[in-house]
């Protein structure tokens, strides 16, 4: 399983991407209106493509079929590797199907149940995104639709990859690589928790420490023979 970074932070995009950990970047309306207004949307665009590399999502926010493919266009000017991000809606299936004959990849988006995800993956549909957090947040379970989701992928043979997106935390992560998750798109918050283990800085520290002590021992044993030296 993949990770990306669900972000337009450059900050954390910039600090995840030097953990050397990312293969992409999902970003969406709501996280680029978080950013910097003042920033050209495409440089921003581009400075985060740039940050990472490898797969980008922009999303369209037209909500019309046409619209969404003229969108769709504008996003490929600007940046060519770009995967279009279309809501789940029937305009949005229909702007699939004709960006797909286009050659241009899609993400469907906003995806909360295994039958949208099936919807999506026959309208041509590059990637799904199953949203878990969200799911858990009215009481669903996220993960139950990821899984069968899964299933469903492999009896069929989908070539269609899976986006665990809207994650809480990193059992998200964990799970999702578990039930057969192609990709797992995460703030940086939950990546960096997966990062870290009390255990590993605590353990990092002993070595550390025990080594400084060997070092200390070994320099006050140097400076022993030196003076035994003088002194003869
Ligand atoms: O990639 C989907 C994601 O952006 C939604 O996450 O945290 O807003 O539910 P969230």
């Amino acid at each position: 399983m993949r990770l990306f970074i669900d972000s337009a932070n450059l900050e954390e995009i910039r600090t995840a991407a030097s953990w050397g950990i990312l293969s992409g970047v999902t970003t969406n309306p709501t996280l680029l209106a978080k950013e910097d207004p003042t920033l050209d949307p495409w440089e921003h665009l581009r400075e985060i493509h740039r940050l990472v590399g490898g797969h980008i999502s922009v999303e369209v926010t037209a909500t019309d079929t046409s619209g969404m493919v003229r969108e769709a266009y504008e996003i490929v000017s600007h940046i060519s590797e770009a995967v279009i991000k279309i809501p789940m809606t029937p305009e949005g299936m229909a702007a699939v199907r004709e960006l797909t004959r286009e050659n241009i990849p899609t993400n469907v988006t906003l995806i909360f149940s295994p039958a949208q995800a099936l919807l999506a993956a026959n309208a041509g549909a590059s990637f799904v995104s199953i949203f878990l957090g969200r799911l858990d947040d009215v009481g669903s379970d996220g993960l139950r639709v990821l899984e069968t989701v899964c299933d469903i992928w492999d009896r069929q043979g989908f070539d269609v990859e899976i986006i665990a997106a809207s994650l809480r935390h990193p059992m998200h992560l964990v799970e999702a690589a578990r039930l057969g998750a192609d990709i797992a798109t995460a703030p940086f918050r939950v990546l960096h928790q997966a990062m870290k283990h009390p255990l590993t800085d605590l353990g990092l520290q002993a070595f550390l420490e025990d080594y400084r002590r060997l070092q200390e021992e070994q320099a006050r044993r140097r400076q022993l023979s030196l003076t035994e030296v003088a002194s003869r």
